[in-house]
């Protein structure tokens, strides 16, 4: 059985291919670090036993308002804004197309629910590879401007937008009643 959980010092990366050099390379060499000791971020795995057949990092991060979709925009306050960033999502080529991406994005959606009842949160942003762009366009994420602290990875990502309002509509979650 595949479950979705916070990756382990001990998980075996090393045999991940998502088809993406740059993301394997990543996943393989800095995930560890980057959650154990740097604490930028934490990576979520798709793990069937010791196999890892996918991956989602996620981190705190913030936008300017002006970098939102117009629509977002009006409802806002004029200072920056947090937002829960996916900075990389893949599956190993074992595994695509059987829908384990869409299960690690709806974690992912389900992450940024919690963290805006917990702390706040506008929505999530993606920096999507240009093959990735129609996968998150289809989950009703649109292309926004440059975000703070966004990948220097070539060819450039797109930053893309979901906002909270969306993904509770998407996800079907009531807001939390207040304590
Ligand atoms: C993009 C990726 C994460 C999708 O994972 P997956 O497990 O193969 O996707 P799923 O099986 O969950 O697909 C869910 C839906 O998205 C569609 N889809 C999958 N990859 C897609 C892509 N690159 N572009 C457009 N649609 C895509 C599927 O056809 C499916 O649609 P359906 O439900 O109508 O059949 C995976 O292909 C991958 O790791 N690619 C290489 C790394 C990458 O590009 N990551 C994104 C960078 S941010």
């Amino acid at each position: 059985m595949i479950e979705i959980r916070a990756l382990r010092a001990k998980d075996t990366r090393t045999s991940f291919r998502s088809g993406d050099a740059d993301i394997d390379r990543v996943f393989q060499q800095f995930a560890g670090q980057n959650q154990f000791r740097h604490h930028l971020g934490v990576t979520y795995v798709a793990a069937d036993g010791r196999d890892i057949l996918g991956c989602a990092t996620v981190a705190a991060a913030q936008v300017e308002i002006d970098e939102l979709p117009l629509v977002v925009r009006r409802k806002l306050a004029r200072y920056p804004l947090p937002v829960l960033r996916l900075a990389r999502l893949a599956v190993d080529q074992s595994a695509q197309g059987q829908g384990l991406g869409l299960r690690l994005l709806r974690f992912v959606l389900q992450l940024a629910l919690q963290m805006a009842d917990d702390y706040g949160c506008v929505g999530v942003v993606v920096d999507a590879k240009p093959n990735a762009e129609v996968f998150y366009a289809k989950y009703g994420f649109v292309a926004v401007e440059a975000v703070e602290g966004r990948s220097d990875a070539r060819p450039a990502p797109t930053p893309m937008f979901l906002s909270i309002r969306a993904i509770r509509d998407a996800i079907g979650n009531p807001p939390r009643k207040k304590r």
